[in-house]
């Protein structure tokens, strides 16, 4: 493939990812379909490369039907194949030894060092850590379900605290979407976005 074909297919992926909301029930995703679509969206960046992000996949049905009240009663958890529960690890810094464990000592005590640093009695990074590395990977994980030929919706409206009692979520862990993924029974409602000069700021405000 050139380098130009590649591109092309990356925008297209991107364009043509929408908020589908009817999915087609009873489909399930073969496992290497969904371990692939994981294993891409895992490869998001991330600061510090400490992967902040969980996925709780739920797939089994009565577990998807818990999802529903949890989701103030919006179908597509239930219908979707899967729901990815994008989870923001608050303590990414206790990973730091696994992440540089290939380094030189010198190296990974440095980072270690530097990454403590950073998270000692400091709750608000840690959070907004959490929530912005695994961001990255759930926009990944739209866009790596869209190229292999599923549909999804980002969703945030949902009961946290529901979610967390529901599915026995740690406290380490903060969710930061929920996602369906699935076939497409109906189309997306279009949607339209600002104008681009409207969402640009050139140099400086
Ligand atoms: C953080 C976030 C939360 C959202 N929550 C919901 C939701 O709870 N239910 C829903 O149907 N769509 C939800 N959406 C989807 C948005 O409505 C949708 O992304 C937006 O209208 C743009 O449409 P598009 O995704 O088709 O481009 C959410 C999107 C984001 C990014």
């Amino acid at each position: 493939m050139t380098q130009t074909s590649q591109n092309q297919t990356a925008i297209e992926v991107i364009k043509e990812r929408h908020s589908v909301r009817q999915y087609e029930s009873g489909v399930k995703i073969p496992e290497a379909d969904l371990q692939e679509i994981l294993s891409l969206a895992a490869s998001a960046p991330s600061s510090w490369n400490l992967q902040h992000w969980r996925f709780l996949v739920i797939q089994d049905e009565a577990n998807k039907q818990k999802l529903l009240p949890i989701a103030y009663n919006q179908q597509q958890v239930v219908d979707a194949s899967a729901v990815v529960i994008v989870l923001g690890d608050l303590q990414a810094n206790l990973v730091a030894p696994e992440v540089y464990a290939s380094a030189t000592p010198e190296i990974r005590d440095m980072m270690v060092k530097q990454i403590e640093g950073a998270y000692a009695n400091n709750p608000q990074l840690a959070r907004d850590e959490a929530i912005r590395n695994a961001s990255y990977a759930a926009m990944q994980l739209m866009l790596a379900a869209k190229a292999k030929g599923y549909d999804s919706v980002p969703m945030g409206g949902y009961n946290p605290a529901a979610l967390i009692q529901e599915f026995n979520i740690p406290e380490r862990y903060v969710p930061t979407l929920m996602l369906p993924i699935g076939k497409a029974a109906k189309a997306a409602r279009p949607t339209e976005r600002l104008p681009l000069a409207q969402q640009v700021i050139n140099e400086r405000f």
